[in-house]
């Protein structure tokens, strides 16, 4: 189905089930633990031995020699893959790093070796009998000494690394009131509960590979082009995800290495990568210095806005997109951004939740709040005069939907907004001083083409099948509401298979995309099987309604499953996208409030209450995306308050490599949270008219604590995470 003109009344819009709070439909498979991860047991990989990864000590340089006799003579050692006895490896699309490492090192803890063995124990025993010896080459680690070298990157598709409108240094030097402020945020880790893990099995030279990844099409693409493969030849099967965040879009070392481990070991091998290994091995969202120039008229309407962001990477690697949002979020007349890209030889810089705007958020949101201050006008007031409703930079393009002035209204309203005081440091509550920021949410909503199979039987049952992954996101349930409401039966009557390559292929779990896209696949093909259907009842397509198990027209009606009753009835079909995502600018909007205390002492920070707001199309399922908006709500408050992966910049390597050293927010430091989702339907973003909202509910929250922060104390702290330590010396006195 071509969506190119946009989305008209559709059965979607009865809304018997599509946006009703619906429980996960996979969640007492997962509360009981029958789902299946990718390191469980599974029928066809039987008797399975296990892999346990070395990594590379250095971070730079070669394998000078490796001696693998102590291991091989170790209990229970079955085989052990190197870069000498691999073969020849190809690289995927999506790959920067070599995923098995040898001679030269690219990073840190890459994969030199997987030691197979019969039980895991005996594997991780073993590991540390492999003796390397290394040739380090001095490396570069250094964001910062990095910066002056670094290079305009190239562009990819729309997205260049430069625009500019108008003049933005004229108008910039010549605005009486201005800003010029420079942003840090720090290199971080997804931290998914489930590690990279997989389980490779070979029949011949047919492989399949459970294994647990938010892209199934392209991680099959590049398993094949790894390993030398027909593509056809690979099958992936990844139907449970514990948590990606990015971090599982492509192809890893734990699958790469389970495949050549289980052809080694000559039956099943299941690899899942070592916590500690995880945070050096795998990609990472990269450190940015960020600088941005506001220069403003006292009314408070920006005349000028540039933002540039600076941020490493190995060589082939791309830039952190930081300054994504600053071309869409407000108006002003003259404009700049830049992205400049220093080679690093820290571990591979990749996609984390929200890449470029989560990060960009962080700076560009304090920016507006200091901004406010300095023209005296409050920060809600001061984003609304700013609003635009067309691309700032293509003033010709709208925004399909744009919501942001709402959000800000109405989150001010309900957070109960005015008992802010202005001035900071003036709310004592005992030794707390007490603040609260707002920061607006902003991600762009991305149109992905994504396919689906249906198949109904003689009892009326919808089976639907789509390589569609589910990372905790809720995909099951709102495949399954979209396929029940289209075909007018209960939640009860669908089952939702997902996650394997020999279904048709998605949008996958990315950047937003999936809720909107993969459901708009499972769309069309409803609508091929309403049709099918129909023409089996010798009703007129057009005219026919499905409801209730039923199919009438006139004074006709029919159970669904008699037209399956002499066999299954199967239809498959996909979402295709024309130029609405052209013509118009797709963005979701949102609203981010935040009330903390400082502790006057000892400048301990406790958040007290956090609000979101968001405009983001339909919602399909308020209780799944309530879900997906506080826990991106709560890696918000990580980022702004303990995430950082600390660089040795001697050695280039992240020194807090496990859970103990890289702190994320656990129960006790988040607070009541909030959420209100507006009611939008959006006709340009597909016939669910649904956006994105996974990702918006993380943008903007942490510089809505900064800036609480700065309310609380009168201290401005630009450089991310906010710790005790950049406080402390500055507290007003107790
Ligand atoms: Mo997202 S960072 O594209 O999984």
């Amino acid at each position: 189905m071509k969506f190119d003109t946009p989305a008209t009344t559709n059965p979607i819009d009865q809304l018997k089930v599509i946006g009703h709070a619906t429980s996960r439909i996979d969640g007492p498979l997962k509360t009981t633990g029958r789902a299946t991860y990718a390191y469980e047991w599974h029928d066809r990989a039987t008797n399975p031995a296990y892999g346990y990864i070395v990594g590379s000590a250095i971070a730079k340089g070669r394998i000078a020699s490796m001696d693998l006799s102590r291991a091989k003579a170790a209990p229970g050692v079955i085989a052990i893959v190197t870069s000498e006895n691999a073969g020849k490896l190809g690289k995927g699309n999506y790959n920067t790093a070599k995923l098995l490492g040898g001679p030269e090192i690219d990073h840190y803890h890459q994969a030199v070796a997987v030691v197979v063995a019969e039980t895991f124990e005996q594997a991780r025993s073993a590991a540390q009998l492999v003796k390397v010896d290394y040739t380090a080459t001095k490396g570069s680690f250094d964001l910062w000494a990095g910066r002056d070298g670094a290079a305009k990157p190239p562009g990819r598709g729309d997205n260049q690394p430069d625009t500019t409108v108008g003049d933005f240094s004229g108008a910039f030097a010549s605005a009486p009131v201005q800003l010029d402020a420079t942003y840090t945020t720090p290199d971080q880790a997804h931290a998914m509960m489930e590690p990279h893990a997989s389980m490779a099995a070979w029949e011949g030279d047919k492989l399949t590979l459970w294994t647990s990844n938010q892209m199934i099409a392209w991680t099959t693409g590049d398993v094949a082009k790894t390993l030398g493969l027909p593509k056809e030849n690979v099958r992936l099967i990844s139907p449970f995800i514990g948590g990606g965040f990015g971090g599982k879009l492509f192809l890893r070392a734990d699958a790469v290495l389970a495949a050549l481990g289980a052809r080694a070991a000559n039956r099943p091998v299941k690899v899942a990568m070592q916590r500690p290994l995880m945070f050096n091995n795998t990609t990472h969202r990269p450190a940015t210095i960020q600088r941005i120039r506001i220069g403003a008229n006292r009314d408070g309407k920006i005349t000028a806005i540039g933002h540039e962001s600076w941020s490493g990477n190995l060589p082939e690697g791309r830039p952190e997109t930081a300054v994504n949002q600053t071309r869409l979020l407000y108006a002003g007349e003259n404009r700049m951004t830049a992205m400049r890209l220093a080679m690093l030889d820290l571990p591979e810089g990749n996609a984390m939740r929200a890449p470029g705007e989560a990060p960009g958020m962080m700076a560009l949101e304090i920016a507006m709040d200091e901004m406010a201050e300095r023209l005296g006008i409050d920060p809600v007031e001061f984003r609304a005069r700013n609003d635009t409703q067309v691309d700032p930079e293509h003033p010709n393009r709208p925004f399909s939907q744009r919501q942001l002035v709402e959000c800000m209204r109405i989150g001010a309203e309900r957070f109960g907004w005015s008992k802010r005081h202005a001035e900071p440091g003036k709310q004592r509550d005992g030794r707390w001083l007490v603040g609260m920021g707002v920061a607006a949410a902003f991600r762009n909503n991305l149109l992905m083409k994504s396919g689906a199979r249906v198949r109904l039987d003689g009892q009326g049952r919808v089976t639907v099948e789509t390589d569609m992954t589910d990372i905790g996101t809720g995909s099951y349930t709102i495949i399954a509401q979209t396929a029940a409401e289209m075909m007018g039966v209960p939640l009860e009557k669908v089952v939702v298979r997902l996650g394997d390559s020999s279904f048709p292929v998605s949008a996958g779990s990315g950047g937003q995309f999936g809720a909107n896209n993969s459901t708009s696949g499972v769309y069309a093909a409803c609508v091929k099987l309403r049709e099918a259907v129909a023409q089996k009842l010798g009703f007129n397509s057009a005219d026919a309604a499905f409801v209730d198990g039923q199919v009438s027209s006139g004074n006709r009606s029919a159970p669904l499953g008699q037209a399956a009753s002499d066999g299954e009835l199967t239809a498959e079909d996909s979402i295709e996208y024309g130029d609405l995502a052209k013509t118009h600018q797709q963005s979701t909007f949102g609203a981010h409030f935040v009330e903390l205390g400082v502790d006057v002492a000892t400048a301990e920070i406790r958040i007290r209450r956090m609000l979101a707001v968001c405009a983001a199309g339909r919602i399909l399922n308020p209780k799944t995306a309530r879900s997906q908006v506080i826990g991106a709500m709560t890696m918000g408050v990580g980022a702004a308050l303990m995430e950082e992966l600390a660089v040795d910049k001697r050695s280039g390597f992240f020194v807090n490599h496990d859970l103990a050293g890289y702190e994320v927010p656990v129960h006790a430091d988040i607070p009541h949270q909030d959420t209100i989702f507006l009611d939008e339907t959006d006709p340009m973003s597909s016939p669910m008219k649904a956006k994105g909202i996974a990702e918006l509910g993380i943008c903007g929250v942490a510089a809505a604590l900064a800036n609480a922060i700065y309310n609380a104390t009168g201290i401005r702290v630009r450089d991310y995470p906010i710790t005790l330590d950049k406080l402390l010396d500055h507290m007003p006195d107790a």
